[in-house]
């Protein structure tokens, strides 16, 4: 059933055969693994060939299985993904470990830039006593952390916001935790990128302006009126951007400014206090 697409990815240099292979052919032929694995030395339909193979020609463009298949996971969670939402990172489990952490009890966070959900619905999944608010300027994206909150039954307390960083919350709106992984790319390194990133990824949740650093900027200046006392600021960065993000952060009044690393040991998360 799919050894032949496991041959074709292969013979095109891809670097997880099998497991793309097995993936594709378990949504092309509406699988799961286990029945894939015991029905593999049947005939497919000729339906179910023909859509596995557009799947894997797909895949030979560079797009991503998360993408084709329109599905990931992340912090052990299922998240849907459409056009508009950045396909969720690995890298991004750390600034949702720190978020867990650093919210007190009945905690409210902010989450700028939700994309599709990830990081305040995994915060709201291992904290059943928090709130979350969560804005993007994408109303497309935020068809995604909707649909992903009802999924993960968090949706009764997640609010969702269309609008540009802080414009769409309330002038008193007060959070115990702010949480953002912003676009930080420069824009002339985002055609620069590896195919499945910058032919796939939306542009809006790549492109943080000409050095990279626009919505960090903003976020540094702004954040600090959107927090409790003692609240708490957590950006993912570019692993190249800790200095230059914590020197904004110190800019805008924040106390106790330190970066972090992810499991790679790349610089990753800068925390902050007001
Ligand atoms: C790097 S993605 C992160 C998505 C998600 N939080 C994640 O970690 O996978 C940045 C997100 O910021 C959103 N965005 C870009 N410009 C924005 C703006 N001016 N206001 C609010 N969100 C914005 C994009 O639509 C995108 O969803």
């Amino acid at each position: 059933m799919w050894r032949q697409a496991r041959d074709q990815l292969a013979a095109a240099g891809n670097a997880s055969p099998v497991l793309d292979a097995k993936l594709l052919a378990q949504h092309a032929l509406g699988l799961g693994a286990l029945e894939l694995a015991m029905r593999e030395n049947e005939m497919v339909s000729a339906d179910g060939a023909e859509t596995l193979t557009r799947l894997v020609e797909r895949r030979l463009t560079g797009e991503s299985v998360a993408r084709i298949i329109g599905e990931r996971e992340f912090y052990g969670l299922p998240f849907r993904l459409n056009e508009a939402t950045l396909e969720p990172r690995s890298e991004t489990e750390l600034l949702v470990e720190m978020a867990i952490a650093g919210l007190p009890e009945r905690g409210h966070l902010l989450d700028l830039g939700t994309g599709s959900g990830c990081i305040p619905i995994a915060v709201l999944a291992n904290r059943h006593d928090a709130n979350a608010t969560a804005v993007d300027l994408s109303s497309r994206a935020l068809v995604a952390a909707r649909e992903n909150a009802e999924r993960n039954r968090v949706n009764e307390r997640l609010n969702l916001r269309e609008g540009s960083w802080f414009e769409p919350l309330p002038k008193n709106g007060r959070f115990a935790v702010i949480a953002s992984n912003p676009p930080y790319i420069a824009s002339s390194v985002v055609d620069t990128l590896a195919s499945e990133v910058k032919d796939f990824d939306p542009r809006l949740a790549l492109d943080g302006g000409p050095d990279g650093l626009a919505p960090y900027r903003l976020i540094a200046a702004k954040a600090g009126a959107y927090l409790l006392p003692r609240g708490r600021l957590l950006l993912e960065i570019g692993y190249d951007q800790g200095v230059t993000v914590s020197q904004l952060l110190v800019d805008g009044g924040f106390v106790e400014v330190a970066i972090h690393q992810d499991l790679n040991g790349l610089d990753r998360v800068v925390s902050a206090t007001i």
